[in-house]
């Protein structure tokens, strides 16, 4: 996130702009917690986890009044154009405050679980998939030496990119998402096909929206039928969130808040910058917070290949 923001004020700052930030989110917007920012304020930060104007889950801002607040906020302070940079819920916060007043938003799209229609890649998931990826490999060297069959929840409340794409890359046994209804039987079968094989460790990751009652849940009901392996679950939690961010996500924040800040310059309006095929593009905040970001049936078969 820092690395967008720097792209948003260090190009706008260029472009003989004035630049806020709104410290804390829409709770920022609705308080009028506004700060004035120059190309100083944004230096030694592309490198760093985190937002430094920090950020808010608002449930203020989901009722009209205080969307109208904020909206005396920003008429206040003079503010002719806004950058929203986040996921889902910002998104969809932008399409309603945009329904309802003239003050053209451009939305940036930044969320681990990578969940956002009209992107291939939103700012944080490369980052957050490369940190799991590496917590799975040193989890396996344990799993390895002890013969065990761990149960690894990753992020991902309403879509598994994050699961598939780093249990690939993890070699794990068995990827669980969202977007495919998990049947005990059916990964026991696949389990046991690998303790055939004489595996010496088995890793099933799941995403943390795949499965009722959660990954305690499925591997006990795992353990109570299939009990070849020592099993042992690891939960990585919200230290997928931070860290420094990857080359890819420094890359792409800095072009897609680039972009942002120059499309809003030319008039555009109450749109997404994303990244697809390696271009940019556009998507307006009716469909980005409509649609669903649908994985590659690809790399799904992949997963489901090469794990046997
Ligand atoms: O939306 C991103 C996400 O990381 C989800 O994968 C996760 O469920 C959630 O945020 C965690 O939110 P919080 O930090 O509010 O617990």
């Amino acid at each position: 996130m820092n690395a967008a923001i720097r792209a948003v004020v260090r190009t706008a700052i260029n472009s003989g702009l004035k630049v806020l930030a709104i410290n804390g989110g829409y709770e920022g917007m609705i308080e009028g917690d506004f700060k004035g920012m120059d190309a100083a304020a944004v230096s030694d930060i592309i490198q760093r986890g985190g937002t430094i104007i920090k950020t808010s889950r608002s449930e203020r801002f989901k009722k009209k009044e205080w969307r109208t607040v904020a909206f005396q906020q920003l008429i206040k302070a003079k503010v002719d154009g806004v950058i929203i940079i986040g996921g889902n819920g910002s998104l969809a916060g932008a399409h309603i405050f945009t329904s309802e007043f003239n003050i053209p938003f451009i939305g940036v799209p930044k969320t681990i679980d990578n969940d956002i229609f009209g992107t291939d890649y939103a700012i944080g998931f490369d980052t957050a998939t490369n940190t799991a990826l590496e917590a799975i490999d040193k989890i396996r060297d344990t799993a390895n030496s002890h013969h065990r069959l761990f149960f690894v929840e990753v992020m991902g409340r309403d879509l598994g990119f994050v699961a598939l794409h780093c249990g690939i890359s993890a070699g794990a046994e068995a990827i669980l998402i969202p977007e495919c209804k998990t049947n005990v039987s059916d990964l026991i079968d696949k389990l046991e096909k690998g303790w055939k094989r004489k595996k010496s460790s088995m890793i099933v990751v799941v995403a943390e929206g795949a499965v009722e009652g959660g990954v305690m849940e499925i591997a006990n009901n795992v353990k109570a039928k299939f009990n070849h392996y020592d099993i042992r679950i690891s939960i990585l939690g919200h230290l997928q969130r931070g860290g420094n961010p990857s080359c890819f996500d420094r890359l792409l924040a800095s072009r897609l808040g680039n972009k942002a800040v120059k499309i809003l310059i030319a008039g555009k309006k109450n749109m997404m910058v994303g990244l697809k095929n390696q271009r940019i593009t556009y998507t307006t905040f009716e469909k980005a917070s409509s649609g669903i970001h649908k994985i590659n049936e690809h790399i799904l078969d992949l997963a489901n290949e090469l794990s046997a």
